[in-house]
């Protein structure tokens, strides 16, 4: 739905508290077209542990204004970034110039352990504005028009919105939906293993940026779309080990990206390539269904059907490698809180 629908809606009091979960790309967005849209589809598993619960309050005011708590101390960094966010949909939704939100978020996961809050963090924002929207309707037209709000704060916190798997660049370009896996693929887990919680030393947003004048930009494209099929494919028909090899390729693909950017640069370190060595050889001794996959930085998620067997081997051979371990698997979406 388009968001101009709800320029001219009263400004009045309000107030919601909405909890979503992050996810984990299995296909990769890296790389924009026009404003924050896609250049490549990309899919998903939200998770069930890594969350950001939000409580907002809107009240009229002068000026479009934003005060912010994360876990109880003012962030005034952050409050901008939302101020100039809401300042971008004011275009649609004029209304907002004459608003005040004040807004109390916390995380799950301790802020600075290297997990992405962004998609969780800008999901939970973008539930509780279109909250204020829909007043009360919770159809699949309120979950695309938050979908659609998230996209335009984070493109990967559009896939939030949905439990299990979520697809992004295929039904639409603005909007995340659902994706029906095969039964024994709903229930995978996600241990995520903090390498280092330093902060990054180049954004996801500059990062897009370098795909606009990389050498193989196009190429890369052609490959995500061809992944994002064969991906969806086996996901549907059960096939785990189809599912681990184009997710390994994808967490290569996207760091090998950053590395032969015209301004090359790494995320991962020394002992992140130390785990993706032993999660190869851990499978070619034993045939057991372990994966990776990396976001945009050096942690490893690691990817896997519930097994004793494995999460043993995570426990003794890989846990030692980082500064901690988030036991995490696929989550049911977010909730009203
Ligand atoms: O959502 P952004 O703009 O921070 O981009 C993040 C993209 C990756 O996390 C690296 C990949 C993805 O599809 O989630």
């Amino acid at each position: 739905m388009n968001l101009s629908a709800f320029g001219g809606l009263p400004l009045r009091s309000f107030e919601t508290c909405w909890k979503a979960p992050s996810n984990i790309a299995f296909v990769k967005y890296w790389g924009k077209k026009g404003h924050q849209l896609p250049a490549n589809p990309s899919l998903s598993l939200t998770l069930s542990e890594c969350t950001t619960t939000t409580k907002l309050k809107l009240s009229e005011g002068e000026a479009l204004s934003v005060s912010l708590l994360l876990d109880g101390k003012e962030m005034p960094g952050f409050a901008q970034k939302v101020q100039t966010y809401l300042q971008g949909l004011s275009k649609d939704l004029p209304w907002l110039l004459q608003s005040h939100f004040h807004i109390e978020t916390s995380n799950t996961f301790p802020h600075g352990t290297g997990i992405a809050s962004s998609a969780s963090g800008m999901a939970a924002i973008a539930l509780c504005l279109a909250d204020y929207l829909f007043q009360g309707q919770r159809d699949s037209d309120f979950y695309q028009t938050a979908s659609n709000l998230a996209r335009l704060a984070s493109g990967s916190a559009c896939r939030s919105l949905y439990g299990g798997f979520a697809s992004w660049g295929e039904v639409s370009d603005e909007y995340a939906s659902p994706l029906e896996v095969h039964p024994e693929l709903r229930e995978l887990c996600d241990d995520v293993l903090v390498i280092s919680s330093a902060e990054k030393s180049v954004s996801s947003r500059a990062g897009h940026e370098r795909m606009q004048e990389h050498p193989f930009a196009s190429a890369r494209f052609e490959q995500a779309k061809k992944n994002y099929q064969q991906s969806k494919a086996a996901l549907q028909s059960g096939d785990i080990h189809e599912v681990g090899r184009i997710l390994e390729t994808e967490a290569l693909t996207l760091h090998a990206m950053m590395m032969t950017s015209p301004q090359g640069f790494t995320l991962f370190r020394p002992n992140s390539l130390v785990a993706m060595e032993k999660v190869r050889l851990f499978r070619q001794e034993t045939k057991l269904p372990l994966y990776y996959t990396l976001d945009a930085g050096p942690n490893i998620h690691l990817i896997y059907p519930e097994n004793s067997e494995i999460k043993k081997f995570i426990q003794s051979e890989l846990s030692p490698l980082g500064e901690k371990l988030i036991a995490d698997r696929a989550g049911e979406g977010p909730v009203l809180c």
